[in-house]
């Protein structure tokens, strides 16, 4: 399917209807400028303009590009964003959450650099009924500053960024606002539990997070260059895979729509 004109209603339904249904959805090789890309994210809503504006790309402040290239177009080393290689949910550090991302891949590398994404409606129905019992009502605070300096203490967030992006926190388990089902919603920027000790909190996260994810619930994508590929973040979770920055180039071009408050 080809991106690169503007979709009527009919079609864009029909695209909608399948994100809902499927969670992940991949779009084949193709060449899709940046204004495209944000035409098609106005499409689901408004579209967020990232706190982190160091990566901020062409023009376009709805636009995030993660590059290990250098000025001249060389593998600098150096690994754009650390942070990605933890399962995470976009923008679940601030109140009003991210709805979709789309990801365009301007280069890939021929190994790693993959994205794997797993089904947060499916982890929470496999939970049993104890732990289901055990996390009812339970809030996490999500925290950005948290998640990039543990991932990504060498760059950190600025002072700005830091105050303008305070924690928030959220149900640990969202009914998504339009298909009406439950999903666990956690990952990395989830800090603490509420009203729980730090420590007790931090230990509950960190077992959701690796009770979450299903071998048979995820899907684990190795990209070709100028795919673009959608997902659901309220109930999907995300991460990239490593490869090797030193010698590989990998270039993605991102951008979130915002969703609602999670309730
Ligand atoms: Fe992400």
């Amino acid at each position: 399917m080809r991106l690169d004109a503007e979709m009527d209603e009919q079609l864009f339904g029909a695209v909608y209807r399948a994100f809902l249904r499927y969670q992940v959805l991949l779009f084949p090789p193709q060449d899709l400028p940046p204004a495209r890309q944000v035409s098609l994210a106005r499409r689901f809503g408004e579209v967020q303009i990232h706190v982190m504006n160091q990566y901020h790309a062409d023009g376009y402040p709805e636009l995030y590009r993660l590059s290990n290239l250098d000025e001249q177009g060389r593998p600098s080393g150096r690994h754009p964003d650390k942070g990605t290689l933890a399962w995470h949910t976009d923008g679940s550090w601030q109140r009003v959450t991210g709805q979709a991302t789309i990801i365009y891949g301007e280069v890939m590398p021929a190994s790693g650099g993959e994205t794997h994404f797993c089904d947060m409606y499916g982890a929470y129905q496999r939970l049993s009924a104890a732990w289901k019992g055990r996390i009812a009502g339970l809030r996490a605070v999500h925290n950005l500053d948290f998640s990039r300096t543990r991932r990504h203490g060498e760059d950190p967030l600025t002072d700005a960024q830091r105050l303008a992006k305070p924690p928030v926190d959220h149900p640990v388990v969202r009914t998504h606002a339009e298909s009406g089902r439950k999903c666990l919603y956690l990952g990395d920027h989830a800090e603490s539990i509420v009203g729980m000790p730090y420590a007790e909190g931090r230990a509950l996260i960190e077992e959701l997070n690796a009770l979450a994810v299903h071998p048979d619930l995820s899907y684990e994508h190795r990209w070709t260059a100028r795919e673009l590929i959608l997902w659901d973040n309220r109930c999907v979770m995300h991460r990239a895979t490593p490869y090797d920055a030193a010698t590989q180039g990998r270039v993605i071009r991102r951008c979130t729509v915002l969703g609602q408050v999670p309730a």
